[in-house]
């Protein structure tokens, strides 16, 4: 994201502050250039030195620093993408939200273009003061990206809200909802189901299936960075995802309910789940005992086909895709199921390459659809197919 892309570092007087020293070197190590801008007060807290061998730059702490004849701030305003305010005291919130430049950082700030971000720092009681959140409210309307703080260990000594958020999860954060800025799905909201379903045999043992869930969360996150807000209905929790909640399901009718919960107010479903096809027929309320030599004999169901439910009831503008696992005949079985499940779109994926799919971090698909004829994805990382197939769905949200 901050590839070749000019960042500029506000670092104000937190604690906290010694924290933009890696946020610096991660932004470097993306390929950005930086520039640092500090308050009088950030001084305070990490020395200057510090900050310019990081950005290899000089840093900027005075408005009427002789630097090179230009207006400094000006120049420097002028030259940045990306704007990170981090970390933001109450003080320079306030400031900016009431137009105040009596310093390098403000009148840099005040003077650019740039994306803005800013990640506050400060004491439980300061973040909940009526003025702080008044000024937040006003930065966020004139279209500052804000990275909350988080909960945790607070320099005062005891566990409150207002820490710092990592500077991982700063750049994490800031680039997936600056890329959800420019999205081609914005606004929209995608229910996306992952992991295998658990069907329960008795109280210690169940039936399952080798689904990892990492085509489910790559496709959540695809999603976020096209601008959508994610309902993740999973059997597996792998990672927190910036613009994502997670549900969690174990079997396929808890799938199904909280499926048929999410859709009502979805635009898009993609049901990426390895969904149990059948259970046992009865729930042994206590552990199954072996008895000598006699073998077990256990009745299979089948499970509800979640697919197929929400395919029978979407409307004209709700756009459902689901996946075919297949092992032979792939365009015509994708194909089938598109029609028996009345679905807008099916990735079809051929299980019965080892080297992609289940477990693996790559996969390969063909996107059939009603609307397209079908599209080969060569073998790559789940994401990057994630990504592919969100923008093969935004064609068809798009022209719908
Ligand atoms: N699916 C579902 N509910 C089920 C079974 C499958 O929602 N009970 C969904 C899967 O999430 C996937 C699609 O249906 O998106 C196709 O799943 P797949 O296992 O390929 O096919 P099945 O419908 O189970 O048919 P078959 O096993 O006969 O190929």
């Amino acid at each position: 994201m901050f590839k070749n892309k000019k960042v500029l570092i506000v670092v104000s007087g937190s604690v906290s502050a010694y924290k933009s020293a890696s946020l610096v070197r991660l932004l470097i190590k993306q390929g950005a250039s930086t520039r640092v801008v500090m308050t009088k007060s950030a001084e305070e807290f990490i020395p200057s030195k510090t900050l310019s061998i990081l950005s290899r730059y000089e840093v900027l702490t005075d408005l009427f620093s002789s630097y090179d004849r230009e207006v400094v701030h000006i120049e420097w305003a002028n030259w940045a993408d990306y704007i990170f305010v981090v970390p933001a005291t109450a003080n320079i919130i306030g400031k900016i939200a009431n137009g105040i430049a009596d310093d390098a950082a403000t009148a840099t700030i005040m003077a650019s273009k740039a994306d803005k971000i800013i990640a506050p720092a400060m004491n439980d009681a300061m973040l909940n003061n009526a003025a702080v959140k008044r000024n937040l409210d006003i930065i966020k309307n004139d279209g500052w990206l804000i990275i909350d703080p988080e909960y945790g260990f607070l320099a005062e000594g005891y566990e409150a809200n207002g820490r710092l958020q990592e500077p991982e999860k700063i750049i994490a954060e800031a680039s997936i909802r600056l890329q959800a800025k420019l999205g081609k799905l914005k606004g929209k909201h995608i229910v996306i189901t992952a992991g295998g379903t658990v069907e329960a045999l008795d109280p210690v043992r169940y039936l399952t299936n080798r689904s990892s869930g990492k085509m489910g969360y790559a496709l959540a996150r695809a999603a976020v960075e096209a601008g959508c807000h994610v309902t993740l209905i999973t059997t597996v929790d792998k990672e927190d995802i910036y613009g994502v909640t997670k549900i969690f399901v174990k079997s396929t009718q808890e799938m199904l309910d909280q499926s048929m919960i999410a859709f009502k107010h979805a635009d898009i479903f993609i049901a990426a789940a390895a969904v149990s096809d059948f259970r046992p027929m009865t729930y042994v309320e206590h552990k199954i005992k072996k008895q000598d030599n006699y073998p077990l004999q256990l009745t299979l169901i089948q499970n509800p086909d979640i697919l197929k439910t929400i395919g029978s009831i979407k409307n004209k503008n709700q756009i459902v895709v689901g996946f075919a696992a297949e092992t032979q005949n792939i365009v015509s079985y994708g194909q089938n199921k598109l029609n028996q499940k009345n679905a807008d779109m099916i990735i079809a994926n051929d299980v019965s390459n080892s080297e992609i799919g289940f477990s693996s971090d790559d996969n390969s698909v063909t996107i059939i659809s009603q609307k397209y004829s079908p599209k080969v994805v060569t073998k790559q990382s789940k994401i990057k197919i994630a990504r592919i197939i969100i923008d093969s769905i935004s064609e068809i949200v798009n022209t719908n």
